[in-house]
This record gives C-alpha cells, sequence and structure tokens, in this order.
C-alpha cells in the first residue's frame, strides 16, 4: 500500500520556531532531518532511480517509501496536453485540453507584475488539476537575436524587466503549490546548434544582463527547480557547468532545490554528477547504471548520490503530490484561468503607429479582413511546446463577434502559409495547400483580397509570422514578412488607404517596406484562448492599447548588435545546421551514444558575445542607431502628461514620484518607465538602462502621484577584477518616460 509523506510542520512554523525567517530558499530545508532519515532507508538502486527520467515527463520517486514520482508539464504558457509515456505523441485524452495563455513576449508586453502572478497562478492551478508537479518554465533567456526561433516564449531583452516577471511568474505558480522549473539556463540565446554550440562572454556581461532573471526567480522568489540548457557557456556544457551550477547557482545564490537537464541535454557521467545536475531527462544512460558502477570503482560516492537525491526529495516535501483519483478528474482549463488569459491579452497589445485610423469609427459599415493569420490558430505548431486549448477565439472571430449585425466583416486570406513542419496542423490549415514563405505573393489570392478591400469601409490586415517560421529548434532566416506580404500590403493600400495592419507574431519583424503603406499598426502577439477577444475590444476602442514592446524593433536586421558586430551567424559557419541534421534518417537510428559521438565529430559551433552588455535598446542607444520601434514603445488612444519629478537618495533606494495624468476621454493604463544615465562615470555603460517600471490605471481626466524606487543594488556592476558586484558613487541622471526613446522629465541624483 502507497504511504503518504507527512508534513511535520510548514516552512513559516518552522522558521518562528526556530526565532528568525528563513529566506525563500532555506525554507525547502526545514525537512531535511526527516529527509535524511528516508534517505537511510533507500538501496542504491533506488537512489540512482531517482535521477533520471521514468516516463518523458516525469522521473521516479520510492513506492516501497511513499515517494511519489515528480511529474512535470511542459511548459511556460498553457499545460501541454498528455503525451504517450515514453514520447510527445499526444495520448488522446480528452479531459487534458488546457487554457492558452499568451506567449511569453505578450506577456511581458504587459509590464505588469500583478498579472505575471496572475499568469503563474493560472498556469500552477491548472497543472495541479493534472497532476503536475513540477512546470517546465517560465522560459526567461533573453531575447538576444531578433530571428530567435523561442523569442516567443522569452520575455524580453531587457533583464529587469524579464527578471521582474520572472519573480512574479514563479510566486504565482508556486504559491498554488506547483513548482518551477525556470529555464533555460543558461545563455540559451538561439536555437541554431544549441545542443553544441558554445556561448563565450564576458563574467560582467552573463551577471549583467543574461543570468538577471534566473536570480531573482531563485533568491527572491525560491524557485524550486531550474533546467540547465542544451548549449555549453565558456566551454563548458550547461548540465556540467561547475561555474553556473555549482559555483554561482548552489554556492552564491543558495539553491536549495533540484536541477532538471533539457530534453537529451545531458553528456556525461562524471560530468553531470560533480558539477550540478540531478536528473537526466531523457534516457538513464548517463545518471542510471553508470552511476552505480562508478561508486563500485570508487569513481564517485555515495554521499554525492544522497546529496542529489536529498535535493530533489526538498522538492517532493514542499509540493504534495496530487492524489491519483484526484488528479485528471475535470477539465485542464478552467473559467478563472481563461480571465486571466483574456487580461493579459488585453494589455500586451501594442499600438505602434496610428494616424487617426484606429478605434474603428462608427462611420464603418464594412470591414474587410486580409491575411491567414487572420484564421490561424496559434496554440501549437512548430517544434516544442503547445497547447492542446479548450478553446481559442482567432482574430476573425473575435472581430466578427464585437461587429455585430451593424458592420459588415468580409475575410479573404492574402496568402497562405507552409504547413507546420514538426507539429500537427492546426484544423483550419490545410497541409497540403501549404506553400513555402519565401514565396512572393499570390496574384490570384492578391486579386481576391483587394476586390474585398476596394469594397470595404476599411481594411484590417492580418500579416506576421506563423508557427513554423518562429519555432524551437532553428532560427528565422531573416525577419523579413513572409508569403509576399509587403507586396499584398502595398496592392491593398492602394485600393483602400484605411487600413490598419495587425502583426501576429512573437518576435520582431522588418517593417520597413510596411510602414509607409500602413497609416495604423498594432502589434498582437499569439496572445492565447482570448486573443481575438482582446484584439477587437483594442481595434474597436473598447479598451485603449496599453502593451509596450518588450524588446526593439530593428529597422533591419543588420542593425542588431549581435549581427552588426559579425558575431551571429557563426562567422566560421561551423557545425552546419545541427538541428536539421538530427533528423538525417540515418542519424535518428544512431543510439544516444552514437549520437553524441557524431556530434562530436563534427566541426564546433561556438557564438561570441563580443557586443558585450550592448543588448537591444542598450545598443541601439549606444550607438546612436535609430531603430523602427524603440524598447518600451506603444501608443494609447489618450495622451498622458508627466510631471513633477521628484527624487530623493535613501539608505537602500533612490525613492522617485512624479505626477501623471490621463488627459484623455476614456480610462487607460500607461506603464511608465525609468532609466538611469551614468554621468562622469568611470565605468563603461550603455547610454541608459531601465531600473524601474509600473503599470498605471488612470480613469479619464484623473491624475495620480507615482512611486517608483530604484534598489542601489540594482545599480551595481560587476567588477571583472575584484570578482564582485560593486557600487559607483557618482552622479546619475534619472530619465522618466513612456518608452526609452520618449523621455518627458529628467533629474539628477548623487550616489
Ligand atoms: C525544450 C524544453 C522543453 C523540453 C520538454 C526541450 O526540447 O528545450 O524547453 O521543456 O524539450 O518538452
Amino acid at each position: 500500500m502507497k504511504k503518504t509523506l507527512l508534513f511535520i510542520a510548514s516552512a513559516a512554523l518552522l522558521a518562528q520556531a526556530c526565532g528568525g525567517s528563513l529566506s525563500p530558499q532555506d525554507k525547502l530545508t526545514v525537512h531535511d532531518k526527516e529527509i535524511n532519515a528516508l534517505i537511510a532507508q533507500m538501496t542504491l538502486e533506488e537512489k540512482v532511480n531517482m535521477l533520471h527520467s521514468k516516463t518523458n515527463m516525469s522521473s521516479a520517486g520510492v513506492e516501497r517509501l511513499g515517494i511519489a514520482d515528480m511529474n512535470y508539464a511542459d511548459g511556460p504558457f498553457g499545460i501541454r496536453e498528455e503525451g504517450v509515456p515514453n514520447g510527445f505523441q499526444s495520448a488522446g485524452w480528452t479531459l487534458d485540453s488546457a487554457t492558452y495563455f499568451p506567449t511569453g513576449s505578450a506577456l511581458a508586453a504587459t509590464w505588469s507584475e500583478e498579472l505575471a502572478y496572475k499568469y503563474g497562478s493560472g498556469m500552477g492551478k491548472e497543472a495541479r488539476l493534472r497532476g503536475k508537479d513540477v512546470i517546465l518554465g517560465p522560459a526567461v533567456n533573453i531575447q538576444r537575436l531578433p530571428v530567435g526561433g523561442r523569442t516567443y516564449e522569452y520575455l524580453s531583452e531587457d533583464p529587469i524587466l524579464s527578471a521582474a516577471l520572472a519573480l512574479r511568474y514563479t510566486e504565482g505558480c508556486q504559491d498554488e503549490g506547483t513548482a518551477v522549473c525556470i529555464k533555460h539556463f543558461a545563455v540559451n540565446n538561439q536555437e541554431t546548434n544549441r545542443g553544441s554550440v558554445n556561448a563565450i562572454l564576458s563574467e560582467r556581461t552573463l551577471r549583467e544582463i543574461y543570468l538577471k532573471p534566473f536570480e531573482r526567480a531563485i533568491i527572491e522568489g525560491g524557485a524550486m527547480s531550474v533546467m540547465p540548457a542544451y548549449n555549453k557557456v565558456n566551454g563548458e556544457y550547461c548540465s556540467e557547468n561547475e561555474h553556473l551550477l555549482n559555483e554561482i547557482l548552489r554556492g552564491e545564490w543558495g539553491f536549495k532545490g533540484f536541477t532538471v537537464s533539457d530534453w537529451g541535454g545531458t553528456h556525461s557521467t562524471m560530468g553531470a554528477m560533480l558539477h550540478g545536475l540531478n536528473v537526466q531527462m531523457t534516457g538513464s544512460n548517463y545518471l542510471g547504471q553508470p552511476v552505480i558502477d562508478s561508486i563500485a570503482t570508487g569513481a564517485l560516492s555515495e554521499d554525492l548520490v544522497d546529496e542529489k537525491v536529498r535535493q530533489i526529495l526538498r522538492v517532493r516535501y514542499a509540493i504534495k503530490p496530487v492524489p491519483a483519483d484526484v488528479a485528471n478528474t475535470v477539465m485542464t482549463s478552467q473559467p478563472e484561468s481563461q480571465q486571466i488569459a483574456r487580461e493579459v491579452a488585453e494589455k500586451s497589445i501594442v499600438l505602434l503607429k496610428n494616424e487617426d485610423i484606429l478605434p474603428v469609427k462608427a462611420d464603418v459599415k464594412k470591414i474587410a479582413v486580409i491575411g491567414q493569420n487572420a484564421v490561424l490558430k496559434t496554440q501549437s505548431g512548430g517544434m516544442g511546446a503547445g497547447v492542446k486549448a479548450l478553446y481559442e477565439v482567432t482574430p476573425l472571430e473575435g472581430i466578427c463577434k464585437r461587429a455585430g449585425k451593424d458592420v459588415e466583416v468580409t475575410y479573404a486570406p492574402g496568402y497562405k502559409t507552409i504547413a507546420f513542419r514538426w507539429g500537427p496542423a492546426p484544423a483550419n490549415l490545410d497541409p497540403l495547400e501549404a506553400r513555402s514563405n519565401d514565396e512572393p505573393a499570390d496574384p490570384t489570392l492578391v486579386a481576391e483580397a483587394v476586390a474585398l478591400a476596394k469594397d470595404a469601409d476599411m481594411v484590417i490586415f492580418f500579416g506576421g509570422t506563423n508557427k513554423s517560421i518562429e519555432t524551437e529548434g532553428s532560427d528565422r532566416k531573416n525577419i523579413d514578412l513572409p508569403c509576399g506580404q509587403n507586396e499584398l500590403v502595398k496592392a491593398l493600400y492602394e485600393a483602400n488607404q484605411n487600413l490598419v495592419t495587425v502583426l501576429i507574431s512573437g518576435g520582431p519583424t522588418d517593417l520597413r517596406f510596411l510602414e509607409p503603406v500602413s497609416p495604423a499598426i498594432v502589434q498582437g502577439w499569439w496572445n492565447g484562448t482570448e486573443g481575438g477577444t482582446a484584439l477587437a475590444e483594442v481595434l474597436f476602442g473598447d479598451i485603449a492599447p496599453s502593451g509596450k514592446l518588450p524588446f526593439t524593433f530593428p529597422a533591419k536586421l543588420e542593425d542588431s548588435p549581435a549581427y552588426a558586430m559579425g558575431n551571429f551567424p557563426d562567422p566560421n559557419g561551423a557545425g552546419g545546421d545541427l538541428f536539421s541534421l538530427m533528423f538525417r534518417p540515418d542519424v535518428l537510428k544512431m543510439s544516444p551514444e552514437e549520437r553524441q559521438k557524431f556530434i562530436d565529430s563534427l566541426p564546433k559551433p561556438v557564438s561570441k558575445y563580443t557586443e558585450r552588455f550592448y543588448v537591444g535598446y542598450r545598443w541601439f542607444d549606444t550607438r546612436n542607431v535609430k531603430p523602427m520601434y524603440a524598447f518600451g514603445h506603444g501608443l494609447s488612444y489618450v495622451e498622458f502628461e508627466y510631471d513633477d519629478l521628484k527624487a530623493v537618495v535613501g539608505k537602500d533606494a533612490v525613492q522617485v514620484s512624479f505626477k501623471l495624468e490621463n488627459e484623455g476621454s476614456m480610462p487607460a493604463d500607461e506603464v511608465v518607465q525609468l532609466y538611469v544615465h551614468r554621468i562622469d562615470s568611470k565605468v563603461e555603460w550603455p547610454t541608459k538602462e531601465l531600473k524601474a517600471f509600473q503599470r498605471v490605471s488612470l480613469r479619464a481626466g484623473e491624475t495620480k502621484v507615482v512611486n517608483l524606487e530604484i534598489p542601489l543594488k540594482e545599480l551595481r556592476y560587476w567588477n571583472e577584477a575584484t570578482n564582485t558586484w560593486d557600487l559607483e558613487h557618482g552622479k546619475l541622471q534619472l530619465l522618466l518616460g513612456s518608452a526609452s526613446d520618449d523621455i518627458r522629465e529628467t533629474a539628477e541624483v548623487t550616489i
């Protein structure tokens, strides 16, 4: 009979009893005594059995001792449908339809810590309904490359914004009793050769940019598990990277939970065991029998195995297993989460440009909706995490519903995308009709669309990418709009100048051609279950748009830092496209060991980060390169007035206050952004860096006093000479504004 783990006291009670408050990580250790007693009862085989996957989405407990298996759920933006035990193919369940939350960059476009918390809690709750203990998310890598295949999953190009949202997602999720597995640790900023690329970067760049989101979620949020990335960092695979896993994560940050390799991302027994990995996913060829053999020869000690098991069991104690007769008894997607998904979508939509086209005017009686992205579902497709959504309101459905009986809506696809390569094609896309994304516009489809445009009062053009273009496993070749969209939109504009473009994508696109022929442009994202509803609300003016870009839209790809510095693509072309090679029939037949040998025999791809901490707007501002749309940009239907900026330096923080007024005639949210510029610094800095932000809701005509705070520790830099965080004393200019290129007030303080 199964025994259940007993919980002797909550961490908080124990902390009180011990007379102090424990840090979020230390709370995980309160059951260590019991855990040690449990480990003493386990055989070596039982312990080692916990160090590798049991199925594709679980690792083993010890049934004899009442230790439940650990069940994992992909991924960051919705609980993935149940797969067969040993693969990703659907298990064909009926109750596993989940809420599709807006993807990472959409969440980040809300700039809302409150919504990140709600998002995490919605995910955490649905995970519990499915009997899952750990969510494989949030995915918080910095968006270094505009072409990045997983930009849509990640949050932002800025570490402060990413870190604040990662922290709140973590808290929201873990408060529901589900652990996060924050990923991909670290510097997994490209999909090209992700399984072998060596990211070479300086310690300052690593600390100030790429580690920040992990650091806050782990130290302040108590993230219970961490997924080491596929790539190497400064020469070592992340799953066996002494510096990252042992020195920084466990040593400096005090991490007490466990690490789970990315799927197939473990590379050796000794490396993984000695340098910080707890669980090999998937397989057991490294952290299975070879561990037992190494203990027999004395190469590894059983104490090390005990230590790893203890770290796993801490999370097992903190996260109660869902009883088998409770899990999977109701539909995963719940109305409460659907509401969260809607709120995130509503606040994520970014109005990039508006020449008095939006909101849709009362005299518009016929709207031509053009573009296949108006009907394509984005919940799954491409490779990697996706959601079997209980429902997904497409943009066209949202518009039709909101337009009502008085406004006629017509639709033409205008272009057709290629079939989704790695996942099932969405129901409404016929894979046989698929065509290459690089193909020019199809004259028949263009003519049909133009005819509708001519006959309408207004055109809403849906452009952007799709899930086969932006996908895990590969980066985009470029950021061009696919499927001949540029040609199409020009023809539409010639037919009807009352035109708005809505971009449906997770990352930036090249708008040089589209911008002059689009009097209004909206970034609409992959916006979840209620994406179409939210979009219609914004287009028709029921709510004012309030999203702000979490990344820079470069005018052209070559302007962005890694390209401008010649760092990406790998100038040596080393490794070829390893991902495609992995799908070659002969490679597919190889055993994991043979495949590893094959990978090792290939030239070694590198990614040099010589642009250092000049990522995103830090680069564009410092180099004076004008982007198409700047980081933090986003318009509203109202104007905001900033006034009366005051700043004082306190003991631990710079305190800032100012007045913000909504000058318009409708309620609206503004995301206020506070950047710093260093005056006469001896240290090298980007021209400006975001240090604080807040989403503020204001009624029509309302004025509020807004307070912001910059903790002094956030002003420090990583001193490579001493290997410490140092605070430089001197003058700072505070730049307060509505976007990184729209600064409204400034003040000076001395630290
Ligand atoms: C991805 C992870 C994901 C895992 C399991 C890997 O390929 O990189 O983000 O959680 O697969 O699906």
